[in-house]
């Protein structure tokens, strides 16, 4: 096979040095499927390792990129066969292993997704571990009693990429749904997804967080961490269910038990790189069908892939919107 182009992290004196190289299928990890990969795209994950600014990287330098979606080239595997569309999110992608930002991935069997009927190779990249996780968090919320009847749903960071496929999704589905955000410019652009109420995260008074407050929510999505979902949580209704996904603004947790001991409320962990496969596979299959986002063409940009390294900046600081899919062909 000819050489191809690959987007490498390396760590350097606890620095991070991103570059385009060229690779061939022998310096690629070890796994049972070769895929042509199609698209991958930018979580903010993937910001953190590319700029150093989190310690993401587990080994001194790796092919950056935690997704990809693409076309089975090679399979030593009984469960795939080449020409098979899948994709893939999450385990030890752009970490450990390498991952999604090269002409090729090769994968162990056991990380990779059918693709599900209906969604194409770029929509499974609009998504990618962003709507991924939002769609475990909104699964998981009603496997804990969640429903439209319920009440209002909350989504945090929401003009974030987790936050935009949550709005979408949720509405989607049926609920009413409260986008709170930290940009006062972005209340169109979250109506459009289906957003019933738009909320300044500037309004609240963080300062002054009760153990208990009236309860608003009958489900939560929280992206932020710190004091946002000590304020979530100290509003959740009787059994409400609050997923906690991201720490985008910290990693702290300044709660009480009132919330869990005084309304039984449930705080679920949402952890997208391990979910157990059944799980994942419904998961990508509600993302497909019912649970569908129907503005991915509104929240998502594609870039070529040589112009990755040009939008991991406005990832960090917090000024992208929605989501970033990269190009790999282009
Ligand atoms: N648990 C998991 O498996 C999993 C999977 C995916 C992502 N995550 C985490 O979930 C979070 C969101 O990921 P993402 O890909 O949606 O990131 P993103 O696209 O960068 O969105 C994050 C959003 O959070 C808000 N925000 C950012 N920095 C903030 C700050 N310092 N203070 C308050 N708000 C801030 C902004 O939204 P507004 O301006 O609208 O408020 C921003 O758009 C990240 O922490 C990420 O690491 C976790």
């Amino acid at each position: 096979m000819e050489k191809f182009k690959a987007f490498r992290l390396t760590e350097v004196d606890k620095k991070i040095t991103a570059n385009f190289e060229s690779c061939d299928l022998d310096a690629l990890d070890p796994g049972e499927v070769v895929v042509r990969v199609a698209y991958s795209d930018v979580n903010y994950k993937d910001a953190l390792a590319a700029t150093g600014k989190g310690r993401i990287l587990q080994r001194a330098s790796c092919i950056g990129g935690i997704d990809f979606s693409g076309t089975v080239v090679s399979s030593s595997d009984a469960r795939f066969t080449k020409g098979d569309a899948v994709l893939a999110t999450g385990y030890d992608l752009g970490v450990k292993h390498h991952g999604g930002y090269a002409e090729y991935a090769r994968v162990p069997a056991d990380w990779l997704v059918k693709m599900p009927a209906g969604l194409t190779l770029w929509e499974a990249m609009a998504l990618g571990t962003a709507g991924f996780t939002a769609g475990m968090a909104i699964v998981r919320m009603e496997q804990n009693g969640l429903t439209p009847a319920s009440g209002k749903v909350i989504v945090s960071g929401a003009t974030g990429g987790v936050g935009s496929i949550a709005v979408d999704a949720l509405s989607r589905l049926g609920y009413h749904v409260v986008a709170l955000t930290g940009k006062e410019s972005e209340t169109a652009y979250l109506q459009g997804l289906g957003a019933k109420e738009v909320m300044l995260r500037q309004s609240i008074d963080l300062s002054k967080i009760r153990p208990l407050d009236k309860a608003l929510w009958a489900g939560a999505v929280d992206n932020l961490g710190g004091d946002v979902l000590a304020w979530m949580l100290s509003g959740m209704q009787l059994c409400g269910s609050v997923a906690s996904i991201g720490l985008a603004a910290s990693m702290n947790l300044p709660t009480t038990v009132a919330p869990f001991i005084l309304r039984g409320v449930n705080l679920l962990g949402i952890d997208s790189v391990n979910c157990p496969m059944p799980l994942r596979q419904e998961v990508w299959r509600r993302l497909a069908s019912d649970m569908r986002p129907a503005h991915l063409k509104t929240m998502a940009h594609t870039v070529a892939f040589d112009q990755l390294p040009t939008v991991f900046a406005d990832i960090i600081d917090a000024k992208a919107k929605g989501r970033t899919v990269i190009d790999i062909a282009a």
